[in-house]
């Protein structure tokens, strides 16, 4: 008994030991570059606060990964993604099903200089924003949804939301609006998850094909995915 448990520690040891290294190598990584990355231990405990990649619902780190999640989190210069976005969320069908989310909804944004620009969410109900895509994006912001009823095809209203009050500074729609899936960052007075619909019903109602906005759909078939918002389109 007094045997085992040395050599237990040891093999502990010797994986803690790599542990600390890489993450000795990363911090130092990151301080070439003049970033506090690792080094912010509050950071670094909200990005793990979120949990491993979930494989089973999405192809992991990639545009469809982490629905709901506050994206600019992570992809910002604190790491660890290495794209950084100035804006990014995720939409949804209805207030409580984590699983139905909006494929080429309309995402509109006004910033404080009055540039509008709008960006389309993916198969997965994602939409992001790099650094490029709105130059010098200026806090606080403007935001609607829309859906329409064919996206691409019949670009009737379907449905349409805007935001009320004003994005003052961040970045991730995730941050305010927690979504349901019994993420640990939840909060009381979240407005909940970005939605069309107030209720689940009226989602049943539109009769959605089953399992179309769900990350394991993802990728969609490309006939099905529209890149611009009507009004970016010549
Ligand atoms: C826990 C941290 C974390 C969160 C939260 C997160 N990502 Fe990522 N994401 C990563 C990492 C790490 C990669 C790997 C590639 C890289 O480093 O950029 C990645 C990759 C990606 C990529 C592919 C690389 C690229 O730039 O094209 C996209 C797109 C992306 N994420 C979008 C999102 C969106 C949208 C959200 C929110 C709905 C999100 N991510 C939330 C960490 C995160
Ligand atoms: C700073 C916190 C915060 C952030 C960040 C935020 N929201 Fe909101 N959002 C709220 C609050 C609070 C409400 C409810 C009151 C209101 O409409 O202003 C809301 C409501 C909404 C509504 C519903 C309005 C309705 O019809 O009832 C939409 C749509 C919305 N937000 C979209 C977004 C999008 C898209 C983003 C990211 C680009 C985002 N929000 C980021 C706090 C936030």
């Amino acid at each position: 008994m007094s045997n085992a448990r040395p050599d237990n520690r040891a093999t502990k040891q010797a994986g803690t030991a790599s542990l600390r290294l890489f993450v000795a190598l990363a911090a130092a990584a990151g301080l070439g570059l003049g970033s506090s990355c690792s080094l912010n231990p509050v950071h670094s405990r909200a990005v793990s606060d979120l949990g491993p990649e979930r494989p089973e619902d999405y192809p992991p780190e990639s545009e469809f990964h982490r629905p709901g999640e506050p994206c600019a989190l992570c992809h910002s210069s604190d790491g660890p993604a290495d794209s950084k976005f100035v804006l990014a969320g995720t939409i949804f069908w209805g207030p409580d099903n984590y699983l139905r989310r909006v494929d080429n909804a309309y995402v509109r944004v006004k910033d404080a200089n009055k540039v509008e620009k709008c960006f389309v969410t993916n198969c997965n109900g994602n939409f992001f924003v790099r650094p490029e895509q709105f130059p010098r994006l200026t806090f606080p912001l403007l935001v609607s949804v829309e859906r329409t009823k064919a996206p691409g095809r019949d670009d009737s209203s379907l449905k349409f939301r805007r935001m009320n009050s004003h994005i003052g500074r961040e970045a991730s729609c995730g941050r305010c609006h927690l979504n349901l899936d019994g993420q640990s960052i939840r909060d009381f007075g979240s407005p909940g998850q970005i939605r069309l619909y107030d209720a689940e019903p009226e989602v049943d109602a539109l009769q959605l094909p089953p399992n179309v906005n769900n990350g394991q759909a993802c990728p969609a078939a490309p006939e099905t995915v529209v890149l611009q918002c009507p009004e970016d389109r010549q």
